[in-house]
């Protein structure tokens, strides 16, 4: 798979004499002298399927001694017993199937040569400073070499029209890994749909989601897993996850395994002791509707605008009916005063980065879905626990469903449908059924 996306950017980047460098970081540092545990960065992982700290992949489709290049950190016994143990450089060409492999410590200096005959660099900037510093000098080296005859880089580009146009689009390969990621999300959404009980803690349900996604054998949880009980579902990225689950409240659950470092993104929001309230169940009905009406335009020549927008439409119809929203159609539309109860977006990409690499726009216009893209459909709604404008009975209700889904030549698959989103289904599991 890393092989093919290799040979594949590759040719890409022939196309116009470009190189390209894409570096892996080290685990950042927690607290004192800990640190997170180390993941590497999407684009070098796509490219290498290597999996340790402080590595960079150069590219070089004009050189003909070798144009995959990997630094990365050379073997040392010594430090292997403290920090893990490292491939090395004479391993690495065969196990990795690269070309030639250098010690990280010599990266910066050797660049320039190694640029050498190449019209531009492929760069993602922004990300870390010393490292961007380090390609300035890179290029202030190379247009040294330049003077004196040489050929050198003059420009670096960012990878979104190459590397991520590649990314967007998902091999067979990839949407194994994606479809193992939904299998373990969905495993983990149940359990904790079954594991949920007035007294038990937020935390007790993200250990849950955890544990089912690391026996199972994925890389973690794509992203910080959200356990938001009651009102805590009103905010968006809530990852606290420490308050009791209070009897006759909600719980939300945005949480996803990744597998392989691909990504699942899944919501569900279930009642904390299984049976959904009359107002909880009404607000839940309107988001589940905007959410089939949104994925029913997951297909080749649709739009994420296009979803987002049929979704609003159904929960502005949801709620004016429930009398949440007052006024016409057309103007609670116009105004925007929906979005005080709806104010994110109904779907990003998916892939190795939960927010996918891509653009959603091209020329302007909301970009067509086409084969092999990934989207999530999430809308959701959240009345504020002070929100004095509406009845005192909604109030603190925060609801989101979310899913994972592919589009085909024909239409969709829905990724994560397993876990079921019908309000009968979902207290059947909460009651252990
Ligand atoms: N979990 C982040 C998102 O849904 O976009
Ligand atoms: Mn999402
Ligand atoms: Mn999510």
């Amino acid at each position: 798979m890393h092989t093919a996306h290799r040979k594949a950017f590759l040719a890409r980047l022939a196309e116009t004499n470009s190189a390209a460098i894409i570096p892996t970081g080290d685990a950042p540092r927690r607290n004192g002298d800990s640190e997170y545990r180390y993941r590497p960065e999407s684009d070098f992982v796509y490219l290498t399927g290597f999996r340790e700290p402080n590595a960079t992949l150069v590219l070089l489709p004009n050189r003909a001694e070798g144009k995959a290049v990997l630094f990365l950190q050379e073997k040392d016994p010594e430090r292997e017993v403290w920090t893990g143990r490292r491939l090395g450089l004479n391993a690495a060409p065969e196990t990795l199937g690269i070309d030639e492999a250098r010690p990280i410590a010599a990266l910066w200096d050797d660049l320039p040569a190694l640029l050498e005959g190449h019209d531009r660099v492929v760069y993602q900037s922004g990300i870390d400073e010393v490292r961007d510093r380090e390609m300035l000098h890179v290029f202030e080296v190379a247009r040294g070499r330049k003077r004196r005859g040489g050929t050198a880089p003059s420009e670096w580009t960012d990878p979104d029209a190459t590397l991520h146009e590649l990314r967007l689009f998902k091999s067979d390969a990839e949407l194994e890994c994606m479809r193992k990621a939904a299998a373990v999300s969905v495993e983990a959404h149940i359990a904790a749909m079954r594991e949920a009980a007035p007294g038990k803690n937020e935390g007790e349900l993200d250990a849950l989601l955890e544990y089912t996604f690391r026996r199972r054998g994925g890389t973690g949880a794509s992203y910080s897993n959200i356990v938001a009980g009651g009102a805590n579902a009103c905010i968006l990225h809530y990852v606290q996850n420490d308050a009791p689950l209070v009897d006759g409240e909600l719980v939300l659950i945005d949480a996803g395994a990744e597998w392989n470092y691909y990504a699942s993104d899944v919501t569900r929001t279930f009642p904390v002791n299984g049976r959904y309230s009359r107002e909880q169940r009404a607000l839940y009905e309107v988001v589940l509707a905007a959410q089939r009406a949104g994925i029913e335009l997951v297909r080749p020549g649709g739009n994420a605008n296009a979803v987002h927008d049929a979704a609003v439409d159904v929960l502005v119809d949801g709620l004016l009916d429930l009398g949440l929203l007052t006024g016409s159609k057309a103007e609670v539309l116009e105004q925007e005063t929906y979005s005080r109860f709806y104010m994110h977006k109904t779907g990003h990409w998916l892939g190795l980065d939960v927010h996918d690499c891509g653009a959603y726009f091209i020329d302007g216009e909301p970009r067509a879905f086409e084969p092999g893209m990934v989207q999530t459909v999430e809308p959701g709604l959240y009345v504020a626990p002070d929100d004095t404008t509406v009845d005192e009975r909604w109030r603190g209700i925060g609801i989101r469903i979310e899913d994972d889904v592919l589009v085909t030549k024909d239409g969709r698959e829905v990724l994560t449908s397993d876990v079921p989103t019908e309000v009968d289904e979902i207290e059947a599991i909460c009651a252990g059924r």
